[in-house]
């Protein structure tokens, strides 16, 4: 589903991504850890195709985002749900929109268009707030809510969506460790969502929730490996102060 051969990423003298060669298989649920600056929100922009290495390349679904035209490079990430650390909803539109934004990409614009006047099939908008115990944000204004109920639209965005990659940077920071255990476990659990990236600042949520666990250090694939076999002496190493 993901090929990176050689992958590197250069932002002028600094090096967010050095090197990095992974493959992930459609179905797998990979967790991305790593200390504040060590390349995961890079490592997961190349994998949703907002970002081109300057290294190395990148296959996604077997396509090599980089080399697409605008339009198909936009199809092809109609296929992937991407919860950003910024989440990227519109803060002025009630919650009833932005999780509806999930399927415009499958809409015509007419309808895409009409829908944020007259929202149709609501219920689908519905039934995921309801499943991020949100049921009773549907109508208010995305700005109001906090920070932690802000990332739960995020996720009712990609439950709607229901794309064939899921790609979330952080989607849990701002929530609470019952709340935080919850969206993990729906993210596991849902059938909307079937192979999963997922960035965390938590290992132990991390080896919870993902079969892999992907260990990144100064911008280098340090560690990889089945979640059960991450030492917590590997995890020091990654959060390690140098
Ligand atoms: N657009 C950019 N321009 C310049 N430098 C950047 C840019 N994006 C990332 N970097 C740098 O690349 C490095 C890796 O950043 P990245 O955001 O991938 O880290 P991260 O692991 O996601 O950190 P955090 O846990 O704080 O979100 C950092 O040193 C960062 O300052
Ligand atoms: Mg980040």
């Amino acid at each position: 589903m993901v090929r990176l051969r050689g992958a590197g990423c250069r932002f002028g003298p600094r090096e967010a991504l050095r090197d990095v060669d992974l493959t992930i298989h459609a179905g797998e649920r990979v967790a991305v850890l790593g200390a504040s600056g060590a390349g995961k929100s890079t490592l997961l922009a190349l994998l949703n195709g907002s970002l081109e290495p300057t290294t190395g390349s990148v296959e996604v679904f077997g396509e090599d985002p980089a080399l697409l035209s605008v339009p198909r490079r936009r199809r092809l990430q109609r296929r992937i749900g991407s919860v950003s650390q910024d989440l990227a909803l519109i803060e002025q539109v009630r919650v009833l929109h932005n999780v509806n934004a999930g399927r415009l990409g499958r809409w015509s614009t007419t309808r895409a268009l009409a829908s944020l006047v007259w929202p149709h099939s609501l219920d689908v908008v519905v039934d995921a707030l309801d499943r991020v115990d949100l049921g009773w944000a549907l109508h208010e204004r995305t700005e109001r809510l906090s920070g932690g109920e802000r990332q739960r639209v995020a996720i009712a965005r990609l439950l709607v969506q229901a794309p064939e990659l899921v790609v979330a940077d952080e989607p849990v920071s701002s929530l609470d460790p019952v709340r935080a255990a919850e969206i993990l476990g729906l993210l596991r659990t849902s059938p909307a969502v079937r192979t999963v990236v997922v960035a965390l600042h938590q290992p132990a949520l991390a080896q919870k929730h993902c079969a892999r666990v992907l260990g990144l250090r100064e911008g280098r694939l340090v560690l990889d490996l089945p979640a059960a076999e991450v030492s917590d002496a590997a995890l020091n190493d990654l959060y390690a102060l140098v």
